[in-house]
């Protein structure tokens, strides 16, 4: 697992003390890195988030030959569920990620513009995500709300 993380977290030991659907949803961001569109880094990312409903929302990193805009994983997974939900509840969000060039020795963390993304998602639904950290052959983390990845942040409160 590497360096421990200066954040509160706990390792998952074994996937399959996990609950079914949870276990799902990871295999199902894992399946993921097969269809991410990463031509330009080759750094492979998988996402998928679990509603309420039961239904799991798929996304994976898409680049573009204008690098800026292209898109994040986890932020095309929470999109893709906020195309289909209005009134949503997220059970878990999973990310995970593989670097054909280099062996990951910890778990993929969401990039600062993600976790910005996460967190308007907790304040949609107005409940902390937890989250599920992992990359290929590496263990993975749970994460109990972005609070722990994204302190003093920046939100609407700011705004009005
Ligand atoms: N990437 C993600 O999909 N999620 C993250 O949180 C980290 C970075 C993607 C963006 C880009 O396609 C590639 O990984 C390299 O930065």
């Amino acid at each position: 697992m590497g360096t421990p993380f200066d954040f509160e977290y706990e390792e998952i030991l074994a996937l399959d003390t996990l609950d079914q659907d949870i276990q799902e949803l990871i295999q199902k961001a894992e399946l993921q890195l097969d269809l991410a569109y990463a031509p330009y880094s080759e750094f492979y990312v998988g996402a998928a988030v679990l509603s309420d409903s039961g239904t799991i929302y798929p996304g994976c990193n898409q680049e573009n030959a204008s690098y800026p805009i292209g898109l994040c994983a986890e932020s095309v997974a929470l999109y893709n569920l906020g195309s289909y939900e209005k009134a949503f509840k997220i059970k878990a969000l999973a990310i995970t990620a593989h670097n054909p060039h280099k062996a990951l020795s910890s778990p993929c963390m969401p990039c600062g513009s993600c976790r910005q993304v996460i967190q308007e998602f907790e304040m949609r639904q107005n409940h902390p995500i937890t989250m599920y950290l992992s990359a290929k052959n590496v263990g993975t983390i749970k994460v109990e709300g972005i609070r722990h990845l994204l302190p003093n942040s920046f939100s609407k409160d700011d705004l009005f």
